[in-house]
């Protein structure tokens, strides 16, 4: 069975100083995270949504999403971790407790503030994560990306041909990802903050997956005002 599992745990704080975490704010005339959270609704492949995020904003997200998205029997809204790949770690404890987790089970994880997300982009997460267990979705590097190890002086340029930048989704069996993440050291943990990092760190295959340039993070809020722009030209919807 197929999960979206909408990452909405965070607080958002590079946004600057919010009544509301960002993934609540309007972008034309409805949140963030509806946005995104549409774009998982119309594929039938889920089996559900399931929307992750703080605590105490659990009841407020099952009221805007009942507003905006009537026909909500496949969204579940429940809290999220205090990492992103604890808020993971709880979708698939919760798939775990209520469907049971088999070599099967594919969840497909996805930042609540990247509204721009399109269909091919996530077919083709499913695909992969069933054909080699685990996805990334990436652009090339466009910027020419410098490693510094000392914060001062340059350490090294790697081959720009060779980079990417990650965006998400990011697709896995969950069990797998589960069973790795288990397997890890508090102190790996503390490292492996990308939940494809973990597979790969471990030897596993990650399917690269072409994004999107428009499938932008919102992160400060610089994004916010280039998402805005890209819906009024419908750009990106
Ligand atoms: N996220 C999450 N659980 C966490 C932290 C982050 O589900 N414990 C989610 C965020 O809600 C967001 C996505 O992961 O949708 C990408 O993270 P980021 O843009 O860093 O969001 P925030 O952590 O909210 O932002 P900031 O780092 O500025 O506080």
């Amino acid at each position: 069975m197929i999960y979206a599992v909408i990452a909405a745990g965070g607080i958002g704080s590079r946004m600057g100083n919010l009544e509301k975490p960002k993934q609540y704010l309007t972008l034309n005339n409805k949140p963030i995270i509806v946005h995104t959270v549409e774009k998982f609704y119309v594929n039938s492949a889920f089996k559900k949504i399931i929307i992750l995020c703080p605590d105490q904003w659990v009841s407020y997200t099952n009221n805007i999403l009942s507003k905006h998205l009537p026909e909500n029997d496949r969204v579940v809204v429940i809290k999220g971790g205090a990492t992103r790949n604890e808020t993971i770690m709880n979708a698939i404890r919760y798939i775990e407790s209520t469907d049971g987790l088999d070599d099967e089970t594919v969840i497909v994880t996805h930042d609540a503030v990247r509204p721009f997300v399109t269909a091919r982009i996530i077919d083709e997460n499913i695909e992969g994560a069933l054909t080699y267990g685990a996805t990334d979705t990436v652009v090339p590097a466009t910027d020419t990306i410098v490693e510094s190890l000392d914060k001062q002086v340059i350490s090294s340029i790697p081959n720009r041909s060779n980079l990417y930048q990650g965006q998400t989704p990011q697709a896995f069996r969950a069990k797998e990802l589960k069973e790795l993440y288990e397997s890890l050291t508090e102190e790996e943990k503390d490292i492996l903050t990308d939940a494809c990092k973990i597979f790969s760190m471990k030897g596993r295959p990650v399917r690269l997956i072409q994004g999107e340039v428009h499938n932008i993070k919102i992160t400060y809020p610089y994004d916010l005002r280039v998402a805005k722009a890209l819906l009024d030209e419908g750009n990106a919807d």
